[in-house]
């Protein structure tokens, strides 16, 4: 088996959280948004769709530029079907933020995969600010029904610290009649604040806590979204785990509720490194720059989770070639996600001659692998799991067959022909 170093200059889509967000913001505003560095990819056209329903007009001025005219804080209309948001769950949540409220009726559902996903944890507290909100499986599933009502303030310290629903109730107290305050039990990342303090918004955060005051406006946008840390978080992983690697992923987006990987990655002994850093209107970016090398276990605790929990499908790739166990505790959430993560990606790593094996709130994992060739592994449908066990293969140098390879669309349509790109994989 070959592990051939790769070595290459690679660029990512767009960031996927601000993309969503910036479409979804922009059809609150007074006025005409410009948006550079959109991600065109499925989940974050449902966004797009989803404001279109609401009235917000959206241009294509390029594959990556969108012109939205927005509807105002109190303009939009009430859609004329059922609003479908596929497999996205920021569309779905953080949308839900966005029609709890209106003076009108709203129904929003998903694929499959998505109606199986926990929604208490959005509908709960928008009850509580008033919103006269119903779901399936008592309020728990979507689809979710949206009848008006007119939303109180709320001071609500959430269970799970999750960053679409900490964006939905801010959503919704922007255009409401009191304060609404988030404080989360663990900081998650912070782009829709970022974002509505460039629309005027009136917030204020300290710590872990987030407080919106209602206003009357919000000012259009004009960003330029850098690529995506969890896009480029396989191709990081990818160069970090074969030895005589070198990478450079261009302008990636940097906030530091983002970047986790990149710690627990230097921690197993990897060489990563920001160079040309900036700012991308209000967010942190950078060139990553990476070189491979032999890579030692390590333990992932609680507290590290939220700010790389996109990427932990990827830390299992490093974690398969690095030498000793590695175990990632407190991630109970991967079981909530496009699949069940945890067990989508056990049970691949072992089809792949990988000891691997489930925690009650995480996954373990002993390297350094060497991979079983000819295996078929099950993606679940899910984006992530599909991609990190494509650079699971390209990393140990075999094809690993994947049940579909659609999924990827989700976020990152490219992915195959960068990896063929950079790797020389077949996808
Ligand atoms: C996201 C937040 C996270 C993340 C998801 C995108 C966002 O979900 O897993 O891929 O854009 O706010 P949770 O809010 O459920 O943690």
């Amino acid at each position: 088996m070959s592990r051939a170093s790769i070595s290459g200059c690679i660029e990512v889509p767009g960031d996927k959280s601000m993309s969503h967000r910036a479409v979804l913001l922009a059809a609150l505003a007074e006025g005409d948004s410009r948006v550079r560095g959109f991600l065109r990819a499925d989940d974050t056209q449902r966004s797009v769709e989803l404001v279109r329903a609401l009235g917000a007009e959206v241009k294509d001025v390029s594959p990556t530029e969108l012109r939205i005219r927005g509807r105002g804080l109190r303009g939009l209309r009430e859609p004329a079907n059922v609003i479908d948001a596929g497999n996205s769950g920021t569309t779905l949540r953080i949308g839900a933020g966005l029609l709890a409220g209106q003076p009108f009726f709203s129904t929003i559902t998903g694929d499959a995969s998505l109606r199986r996903r926990p929604m208490g944890r959005i509908v709960a507290p928008l009850q509580a600010m008033g919103a006269v909100v119903r779901g399936r499986a008592a309020g728990t599933r979507a689809p979710l029904t949206f009848c008006g009502g007119s939303l109180r303030g709320l001071r609500v310290a959430t269970s799970v610290a999750s960053a679409q629903v900490k964006s939905a109730l801010l959503i919704a107290g922007v255009r409401g009649t009191g304060e609404v305050s988030v404080i989360e039990p663990e900081a998650t990342r912070d782009h829709t604040e970022r974002m509505l303090l460039a629309m005027g918004a009136l917030l204020l955060v300290d710590g872990r806590e987030a407080r919106v005051t209602p206003t009357d406006e919000l000012a259009p946008l004009d960003v330029d979204i850098p690529g995506d840390f969890s896009s480029a978080a396989f191709f990081v992983v990818l160069a970090a785990s074969v030895p005589g690697s070198e990478l450079r992923v261009r302008r990636v987006g940097t906030n530091p509720t983002r970047t986790g990987l990149v710690e627990v990655l230097r921690r197993m002994g990897a060489t990563i490194v920001f160079e040309e850093s900036g700012s991308a209107t209000g967010e942190p970016c950078a060139d990553l720059v990476v070189r491979g090398g032999e890579l030692r276990a390590t333990n992932v605790v609680a507290n590290e989770v939220p700010r790389m929990i996109d990427e932990l499908p990827a830390l299992c790739v490093a974690a398969a070639f690095a030498k000793g166990r590695t175990e990632i505790q407190g991630a109970s959430e991967l079981r909530f996600k496009e699949s069940n993560r945890i067990v989508a990606m056990v049970e691949a790593l072992r089809a792949l001659g990988i000891p691997a094996g489930e925690l009650a709130d995480g996954l373990w994992i002993e390297g350094p692998a060497t991979l079983r060739a000819g295996v078929r592994c099950e993606t679940h449908d899910d984006h992530r799991v599909a991609m990190a066990l494509a650079t699971l293969g390209a990393a140990g140098g075999i094809d690993v067959e994947l049940s579909e390879t659609a999924s990827v669309a989700t976020s990152f349509p490219d992915f195959f022909e960068t990896l063929r790109r950079i790797a020389g994989a077949r996808g």
